[in-house]
């Protein structure tokens, strides 16, 4: 007997545990883009990505390393801080505006480093650039991009700073190569990751999809401190080292003259088990609190919404990069990228204002406006 079912689009994506902010996707349809509309908050984004984009590039941007006990830590570290936020102020005028290594931008969040856009849209980078200067934001393209290191500056306005991303290959032909690109293109700055010791963490997730081990990175795997002293000598353009996932490595590196570093664990995607960039800089504000005095530091990893900016901002971070989130936007192309960082701004601009303080700088190394004792309790056994 043949029992006829009615006929049924009604879409149910597994959220993977993300917030449940109300998001209704019955009317989508699997492999469709849907509306934009429907976007209100970050992770909206990454479901609509999940509906819409080959199982396999969902995979390859949504994995993390191995258990993925990071990636899941990232996102979860958010819900035991707590925000302080005092009443009777004048927050009538917020300023949002920063400076990150002195050139100034309208937001203190930005578009970190992710290798190929151009599996969400054929535009890839080149949205992300544009999206980025309309606002004032800051973008720093990944060495590993879709377009090339100039077609992405080529994208930007005539009033745009962009840094740039570069890996430490092996091969230093290449190296030097890349880092003259980068200068000639009028690119101001280097993330250097420093993290992916000559590997690539284990991505399961994305391995399943394509069916094999990770191959060869081709990153140096004898990048010691004297590596790293002769790469400054590459270029002119400041170096910051981007991977910083330990008190002792941020000290080095201050002793060391940089202008800046950039606390991540690669968002879960290296070595799995290593802690959040909150646990982080808690631990470099115990050991060596002079880092934050002396240079500036950047920060991502799990953040979606302006409360997390916020958190990091207030352990000392003096920008705070967004790494999938603008990937998944990009499914909608520029619009997409438009609409998510216009909804992230919003957001800071509430909270700042909700918390009673009218100036994101006064946040910047203010512990007084979190509650950290709860993740201090879990990572030091004490508070
Ligand atoms: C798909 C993907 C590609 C990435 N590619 C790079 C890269 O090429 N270079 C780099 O330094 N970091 C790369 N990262 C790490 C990001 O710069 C950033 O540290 C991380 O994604 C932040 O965590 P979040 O995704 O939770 O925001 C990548 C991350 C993702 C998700
Ligand atoms: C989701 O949308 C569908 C179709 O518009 C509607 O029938 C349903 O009631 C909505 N669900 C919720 C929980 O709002
Ligand atoms: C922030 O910077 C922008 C761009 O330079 C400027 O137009 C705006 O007035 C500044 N806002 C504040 C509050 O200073
Ligand atoms: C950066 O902003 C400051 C303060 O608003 C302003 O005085 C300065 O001219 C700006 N610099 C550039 C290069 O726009
Ligand atoms: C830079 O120029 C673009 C294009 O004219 C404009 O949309 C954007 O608002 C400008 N950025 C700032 C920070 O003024
Ligand atoms: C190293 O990079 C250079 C410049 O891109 C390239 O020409 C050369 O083939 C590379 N060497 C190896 C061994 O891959
Ligand atoms: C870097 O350049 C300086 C100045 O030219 C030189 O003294 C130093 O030895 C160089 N360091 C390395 C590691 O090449
Ligand atoms: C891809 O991005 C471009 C540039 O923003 C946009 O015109 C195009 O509509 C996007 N493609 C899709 C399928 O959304
Ligand atoms: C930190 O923030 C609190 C609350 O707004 C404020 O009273 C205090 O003056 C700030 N401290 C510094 C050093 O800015």
């Amino acid at each position: 007997m043949t029992v006829l079912l009615p006929l049924c689009l009604s879409v149910e994506i597994n959220r993977e545990g993300l917030p449940y902010t109300g998001l209704n996707t019955t009317d989508w349809e699997t492999g469709v883009l849907p509306p934009l509309t429907d976007m209100w908050e970050l992770n909206d984004f990454q479901i609509a990505a999940k509906n819409v984009l080959a199982a396999r590039w969902y995979a390859s941007y949504r994995t993390a390393a191995l258990d993925q006990v990071t990636y899941q830590a990232n996102l979860n570290i958010w819900k035991k801080i707590r925000l302080n936020g005092f009443t009777f102020r004048d927050v009538s005028n917020v300023n949002l505006n920063t400076t990150i290594l002195g050139y100034n931008f309208t937001v203190p969040f930005f578009i970190a480093p992710a290798a190929y856009a151009g599996h969400t849209n054929e535009s890839a980078e080149l949205s992300l650039a544009r999206s980025a200067g309309k606002l004032g934001a800051l973008y720093v393209p990944s060495i590993e991009s879709s377009k090339t290191l100039q077609q992405i500056a080529d994208a930007g306005f005539s009033n745009q700073t962009m840094f740039h991303q570069e890996y430490v290959w092996s091969n230093r032909t290449l190296l030097i190569e890349q880092l003259r690109q980068i200068e000639a293109a009028g690119y101001k700055a280097i993330f250097l990751t420093v993290d992916n010791t000559g590997v690539n963490g284990i991505r399961v997730q994305a391995m399943r999809q394509t069916g094999q081990l990770d191959s060869d990175s081709g990153h140096s795997a004898s990048f010691t401190l004297e590596a790293l002293a002769e790469i400054r000598n590459l270029t002119t353009l400041p170096i910051v080292p981007k991977g910083i996932k330990t008190a002792a490595d941020a000290k080095t590196c201050l002793d060391l003259g940089f202008p800046a570093i950039y606390v991540s664990n690669h968002g879960g995607r290296v070595l799995d088990g290593v802690p959040t960039s909150v646990e982080i800089l808690l631990d470099i504000r115990r050991q060596y609190p002079e880092v934050f005095e002396q240079m500036e530091v950047y920060a991502d990893g799990g953040v979606r919404s302006a409360n997390h900016v916020i958190a990091l901002l207030a352990l000392g971070a003096k920008a705070v990069g967004l790494g999938r989130s603008p990937i998944w936007a990009n499914i909608y192309g520029e619009e997409g990228v438009d609409r998510m960082l216009m909804l992230l701004q919003v957001e800071l601009q509430t909270s700042l204002q909700l918390m009673g303080e009218a100036d994101v700088q006064n946040v910047v190394g203010n512990t007084s406006y979190i509650n950290t004792k709860q993740v201090e309790v879990d990572y030091f056994g004490v508070n």
